[in-house]
């Protein structure tokens, strides 16, 4: 029987790690030489920066040796081999390399989809209160500008399924709503919110959508169907579970907005149209873009479903851990994701400061890197699994965790 209880009752000598299904996850050929992570602490937290692979390192080396060896040759040269970049990144997530464009992060593409999108002040913007802060904070700078207003639908971090989700964000649909923010993934809780029944349904009643999907690339089978995968706009990175260098991102955009995208900068390929206006944006350091195709070569060479399901069968293990040693609650999951959440007790972690001072707490006490974020009734603490974790870090982080929250 799973632990539901507060981690107060947890007992203090836990037995031996249930380590079922997980112990022969034994690292893949090669894996412990093919990051540069530090040995000794255990990085639980890969869907916040990602980590990058030693192959894909050395070739945007290479290209970086390249650009200083003739950089008027190398800018000369940057847009075709941008766009060269920009169709195998389209063909690994199935979608037509016209209809996307290469930017720097999530931050930046959403910003670009609030400045395209009309508003004034009638209109209202829904977000959640699983968005990004700093997403929901574009939203609220763009609503203010326009004269429109943010309107904030609170999901609980149990709600059951995406069925419930969609249900609490068509309830704060009004007549007013014209824009939805909405995540494929969730930074704090690792759920899906965008499901491609919602977007159809808020499609269906003319509310325009920017769908936040920087943990997609690469952790989740993506197939933009040609367009933004069923949204008006969709941004994903790259640089998080695609294996490619910082930053490096996409922006996909369906048809009627192409002509009418607006960069956050002029450029002089501003008059090319999409995606190039979008893309160029002066000296710049393009080598994450053009060593993207690198990571997914690679992700292809381990086997993406193969890493996909090592991944969530270790996260899966990790949230068991916290569950049963640490006594946290359980939140829900998506199936073939590599990153769980878990509910902290009442109390913890449910102030900004507090939340973060847990991560501080844990990296010194357990030499381990996770990711906590404020919530009120309790703190959500995330973590991720790759490649390179083992079953063990989960052990001594649940093990380490219901001491540290018990003090
Ligand atoms: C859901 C979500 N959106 C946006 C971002 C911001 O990504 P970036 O800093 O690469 O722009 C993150 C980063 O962790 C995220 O988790």
């Amino acid at each position: 029987m799973k632990n539901p209880g507060n981690p107060r009752t947890t007992p203090a000598h836990p037995g031996p790690p249930d380590t079922e299904g997980v112990e022969h996850l034994s690292p893949l050929r090669g894996s412990s030489t093919l990051f540069t992570l530090d040995p000794g602490s255990a990085h639980l937290n890969h869907g916040s920066y990602g980590a990058v692979p030693v192959p894909v390192q050395r070739y945007q080396a290479k290209l970086r040796a390249d650009m200083e060896r003739d950089p008027d040759g190398f800018f000369l040269e940057a847009p075709d081999r941008i766009g060269r970049a920009r169709a195998e990144v389209a063909t690994a997530l199935g979608g037509d390399p016209g209809r996307l464009a290469l930017i720097t992060n999530v931050t930046e593409g959403v910003a670009i989809a609030l400045d395209t999108v009309p508003l004034d002040e009638r209109d209202q913007i829904l977000v959640t209160d699983h968005g990004y802060g700093v997403v929901t904070r574009a939203a609220e700078r763009r609503a203010a500008e326009a004269g429109a207003v943010v309107r904030c639908v609170r999901i609980s971090p149990h709600a059951p399924d995406d069925a419930a989700v969609a249900e609490r964000v068509l309830a704060a649909v009004t007549p007013r709503t014209k824009v939805a923010v909405l995540d494929l993934i969730t930074s704090p809780t690792a759920r899906t919110i965008a499901s491609p029944a919602l977007l159809a349904e808020l499609r269906s009643r003319g509310i325009i959508t920017i769908v936040d999907a920087a943990h997609a690339p690469g952790a989740l089978p993506v197939d933009l169907g040609g367009a933004a995968g069923g949204a008006d706009f969709w941004v994903g990175n790259l640089h998080k579970w695609a294996f490619a260098p910082r930053a490096a991102a996409v922006l996909a955009i369906d048809r009627p907005w192409r002509p009418r995208v607006r960069p956050l900068m002029f450029s002089w390929e501003h008059d090319r149209g999409f995606p190039w206006r979008v893309e160029w944006r002066g000296t710049f350091d393009y080598t994450p873009w053009l060593a993207a195709p690198a990571g997914f070569d690679l992700l292809k060479r381990i086997g993406a479903e193969q890493l996909r399901d090592h991944n969530d069968r270790l996260a899966a293990h990790g949230r068991r851990m916290l569950v049963e040693r640490a006594g946290l609650r359980a939140l829900p999951e998506v199936p073939g994701l590599g990153m769980r959440a878990v509910r902290l007790p009442p109390g913890v972690a449910e102030q900004e400061h507090a939340a973060k001072a847990l991560m501080v707490a844990v990296r010194k006490a357990l030499n381990t890197r996770i990711a906590v974020r404020p919530w009120q009734g309790g703190g959500i603490l995330r973590i991720s699994a790759q490649l390179y974790n083992r079953p063990e870090e989960y052990v001594r982080l649940a093990d380490g965790l219901a001491r540290l929250i018990t003090r």
